[in-house]
């Protein structure tokens, strides 16, 4: 990792950072006092900021994105060659890479039949919402057209899809949202809502039921799912859940779309979270992994029965989907993601992501029995999760600042680790580790020793 950054050099760097970038996620008053956190070059699990820290990270990329790792020149080559000779054309036509890619995915995905190309995750859940209405008012008379999400589950950052968000303090202060989303309890065990259940998987499930029958069969057309919510805890859901979840939608024809913008291409182990657990989706969205960073890219793959739904009356005018997705076109997109299907494979990295997650959760839990203000440790394949309580007899949740001090110490001990960042009233307290599918038994033990220490000396 080269660098010769001068000291000139940097400071402009970071004053034109400070002076003209507005950060995601960020309260910019932080940046009186402090730089802003710049990363110049970056290879493996290995960032160098403005300064010429070096740190690991344990985050692909600060939102579960660079599973691949940073440095693959044969993706930076792919795309350059690509590009050089055909960079965009418009999805209503297709592309070398796009049909390419399409049939790649496809094989690896089982029951699924279309991919439908844009450039965001929450663009890609946009479509299926798209979908899921057009099919209410193709089908149904503008009836089934209310989607169900769950509490905690996040699917994206447009007025929609923070609709479709169970999150209060993500969306707080954006509403009025559109209509006709309805949220259903979350799957939490740690968190059980009920007095006493002695199967909490089939019970958090049937609130699915419950929602449908107050909300009335006729009306609800889908149900949107993280196969593991990410960003609201790193929350697996408990034996029995998807089973009983796969049951009720096929009881009341109700389309299960699976979103899988951070589990999906091989982060758990397997190429989708949904895979774990034997169930068949009608929708599944993707981003993030899919060029793991290297390009913007995201589709929303359907089965080949709802592509039909659209295919047919072709004597009306307005039957299609009609929906449009500029930078879906671009070339890049595909290119990288076929190579990143090729890394995934040629160097296990599926397995990898199983073999290092077990030993990563066996180490938490390690922490979990030094340290009391661990309450619950969570996960599956290379995402988990460390929440944190005031006693674990109450379980009361840390406050945020606990967990945004935990996290700040690492980073000055050169790891960066991620976080529940401002999305609950009360629960940003969760830790989330989410390490490019590369990571080592070596990287997790100084991921891990990193948050030891933090925890002990705070
Ligand atoms: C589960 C999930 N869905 C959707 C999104 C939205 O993706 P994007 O930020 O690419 O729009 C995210 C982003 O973090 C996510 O975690």
């Amino acid at each position: 990792m080269p660098i010769n950054t001068n000291n000139q050099t940097k400071q402009n760097l970071i004053s034109k950072d400070r002076a003209y970038v507005w950060h995601h996620l960020t309260q910019h008053s932080a940046f009186d006092n402090s730089d802003p956190l710049i990363i110049v070059e970056a290879e493996g699990m290995q960032l160098k900021d403005a300064h010429g820290n070096i740190i690991l990270d344990a985050t692909s990329g600060g939102l579960w994105t660079v599973n691949v790792g940073y440095g693959r020149e044969q993706i930076a080559k792919a795309i350059a060659k690509q590009l050089t000779s055909m960079p965009f054309f418009a999805g209503y036509g297709g592309t070398k890479p796009g049909a390419e890619y399409a049939e790649a995915l496809l094989k690896r995905m089982p029951g699924m039949g279309r991919v439908y190309f844009s450039s965001s995750g929450s663009e890609a859940n946009e479509k299926a919402f798209k979908i899921v209405r057009q099919l209410s008012h193709k089908k149904y008379a503008g009836k089934k057209n209310k989607i169900i999400y769950r509490e905690r589950d996040y699917h994206g950052t447009t007025i929609a899809t923070l609709s479709a968000t169970g999150q209060f303090e993500r969306k707080n202060q954006y509403g009025p949202f559109v209509p006709d989303f309805v949220e259903m309890p979350h799957c939490c065990e740690y968190r059980c809502q009920y007095e006493d259940s002695d199967n909490y998987g089939v019970d958090s499930a049937n609130e699915l039921k419950k929602i449908i029958l107050k909300e009335g069969e006729e009306n609800i057309g889908a149900v949107i799912l993280e196969p593991i919510t990410a960003g609201g805890g790193i929350i697996p859901a408990p034996d029995g859940y998807w089973q009983r979840i796969q049951s009720i939608c096929r009881q009341y024809n109700v389309l299960l779309i699976i979103d899988e913008v951070v589990c999906g291409l091989g982060r758990t182990g397997k190429w989708f979270g949904y895979q774990h657990y034997d169930i068949e989706p009608d929708i599944v969205t993707m981003a993030k992994g899919v060029a793991s960073g290297y390009a913007a890219i995201s589709c929303t793959v359907t089965t080949e029965a709802i592509f039909e739904e659209f295919k047919q009356g072709n004597s009306k005018r307005m039957d299609y989907f009609r929906d449009v997705s500029t930078f879906g076109g671009c070339t890049a997109g595909p290119t990288a993601a076929l190579q990143c299907l090729r890394i995934l494979e040629e160097e296990k990295l599926l397995e990898n992501a199983s073999t290092i997650g077990d030993y990563l959760m066996t180490r938490l839990v390690e922490l979990k029995s030094k340290h009391e203000i661990i309450g619950d440790v969570r996960g599956k394949g290379l995402l988990a999760g460390l929440e944190l309580v005031e006693d674990r007899q109450s379980k009361t949740p840390v406050d945020e600042s606990v967990i945004i001090k935990v996290a700040a110490h690492c980073l000055k001990n050169g790891v960066l680790i991620g976080r529940t960042n401002r999305s609950f009233k009360e629960f940003n307290n969760t830790i989330a580790l989410c390490p490019a599918l590369i990571a080592t038994t070596q990287d997790i033990d100084i991921i891990v020793a990193a948050i030891d220490t933090a925890i002990s000396e705070l």
